[in-house]
């Protein structure tokens, strides 16, 4: 899509539809001389049972360049913030997508946002409008004819579309990489597997600031990431660690570990029908980690990051891990296997301590689908928040609140440590009982064993992750979350 800034009064914009936001407030808002139109936009304005997000398309019947008016409802200013107008620019390009429109204009004048920081709400319009249109579609024979090509932002001045064209800029290389992260989860497994997922990550190697390291099985074994080995032995795929570094200088990184298990079956502890589904979205925090260095990279951000991909296909194989083994970790604890569908935090611990002995970050954040038990919680709309420290923590709920990708702390006392403690072995995969009990809180506990001294928080995203419906600029189905979270964290440590 052709994104395009252009400086027009409202009756001066050729295109197929023009989207103009409203607020409960205004009770008239005199925008054409047509009176007819101007008629109709008053109408929707002052009509009494407006919603927020409610719209109005208006056919202008060749009385002006704009084939058609977009009015769409902010509700009331004062609660109206940058997520508000995300969300109502998605509306806006998917009513304009409906209607075979080409052509999106996005009426801007500084002087209707007021209290709304102008750059701001224009960057939440772009990004609004490029998340919202993203579909699923590679595999759709038909339905491909529906696009909108060229997104015109209209604004009063010159001097207005100097203030905003960098942050345009930004807004679209954002989308875009949260898009291609959605693309990677949305992907079905057979074809985004471990491999698939280690030459995505070659590909940054464009930019020169970047290094791979791809540690084979082999090398695996050699180190002895003993539980990443373990998880992937029923599979047909070989388990892979992706290492990222960008910006290598002698500055401690910040690292990032993602949950890359390709497909989740649950392995012996095999998943029935329904929960099997979409469990080839169980890489999302492996894809959102590879977006956040690919994001840094293009943004040629000055900090220095490290990003860990733990790559596994969790299958119930001949050679799949078996209830009762033990296994010892990289970081030398050993790990009584309870559960072969606890398999994330198995792949995490090793990635954790292997970035931790060999990285010395300054700080670790992991990010994973963990557990049901956090869509149990919190529903799509929060990730689960755990870690060791609570400036890392608040740093994270900053960024989390800047964003409105939402998070939400849990606690991390003594009493959920003891319930990993196993007979046999340093700790077990499950807590005891029936396994079901504050499982997020659990997993995030087991994952704390495998974090020596560094600042870390986890993240759980099996609910932000991945939608079953669809939600404003979310489409049904990989949401990228995360990806525009952390790169607020970066730019503000
Ligand atoms: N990948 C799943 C968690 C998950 C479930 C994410 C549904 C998104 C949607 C994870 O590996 C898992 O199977 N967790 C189990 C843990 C349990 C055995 C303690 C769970 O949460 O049910
Ligand atoms: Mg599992
Ligand atoms: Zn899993």
């Amino acid at each position: 899509m052709k994104i395009n800034i252009q400086e027009k009064t409202v009756e001066n914009i050729p295109c197929d539809i023009l989207s103009i936001f409203v607020f409960e407030e205004d009770f008239e808002l005199n925008l054409v001389t047509n009176t007819k139109i101007q008629g109709e936009i008053n109408n929707f304005i002052s009509s009494k049972n407006l919603k927020p997000f409610d719209v109005k398309v208006i056919n202008t019947l060749g009385f002006l360049p704009s084939k058609n008016i977009l009015l769409v409802n902010l509700g009331k200013r004062c609660v109206c913030n940058n997520d508000s107008f995300r969300k109502a620019s998605s509306v806006c390009a998917k009513t304009a997508r409906s209607l075979y429109c080409e052509k999106l204009a996005f009426l801007i004048h500084k002087k209707f946002f007021e209290k709304n920081v102008f750059v701001e709400v224009t960057k939440a319009i772009v990004e609004g409008v490029i998340l919202g249109l993203y579909a699923f579609d590679n595999y759709k024979s038909a339905d491909k004819k529906l696009k909108v090509k060229e997104l015109i932002l209209v604004v009063k001045s010159k001097q207005e579309l100097l203030e905003i064209s960098q942050s345009v800029k930004k807004a679209e290389k954002i989308s875009l990489v949260v898009n291609y992260v959605r693309e990677l989860v949305n992907f079905p497994s057979q074809k985004v597997t471990p491999t698939y997922l280690s030459n995505e990550a070659k590909r940054l190697l464009i930019n020169k600031k970047i290094k791979i390291t791809v540690l084979e099985k082999k090398e695996l074994i050699k180190q002895g990431l003993n539980c990443l080995i373990g998880v992937s032995q029923g599979g047909f795929e070989e388990p892979k660690l992706v290492i990222i570094e960008y910006n290598n200088s002698s500055k401690k990184p910040i690292a990032f570990v993602g949950k890359g298990i390709t497909f989740d079956s649950g392995g012996l502890n095999i998943k029935p029908y329904l929960d099997m589904m979409d469990m080839k979205s169980d890489m999302a925090g492996a894809a959102t980690v590879l977006g956040i260095l690919k994001l840094a990279s293009e943004l040629n951000m000055k900090t220095k990051i490290i990003g860990v991909l733990a790559l596994a296909e969790n299958m119930p194989g001949s050679n799949a891990q078996k209830q009762g083994d033990i296994v010892t970790a990289y970081n030398k604890k050993t790990v009584e296997i309870i559960h072969t569908d606890a398999e994330g935090r198995l792949v995490l611990a090793d990635a954790l301590s292997y970035v931790e002995k060999n990285f010395k970050p300054k700080e670790i954040i992991d990010l994973a689908t963990l557990t049901s038990g956090c869509i149990v919680t919190f529903g799509y709309s929060a990730a689960g928040l755990l870690g060791n420290n609570n400036n890392l923590l608040e740093k994270i709920k900053i960024s989390a609140s800047n964003t409105f990708e939402r998070v939400w702390e849990l606690p991390l006392w003594d009493d959920y440590k003891d319930r990993i403690k196993s007979d046999v072995a340093d700790v077990r995969n499950l807590g005891k009982g029936k396994g079901s009990e504050a499982s997020t809180i659990i997993a995030g506990a087991f994952l704390e064993e495998f974090v020596e001294k560094t600042p870390w928080a986890h993240l759980d995203i099996a609910g932000t992750a991945w939608f079953v419906e669809e939600e404003f600029f979310n489409p049904k189905g990989a949401t990228g979350f995360g990806v525009r979270l952390f790169l607020d964290f970066l730019e503000k440590n």
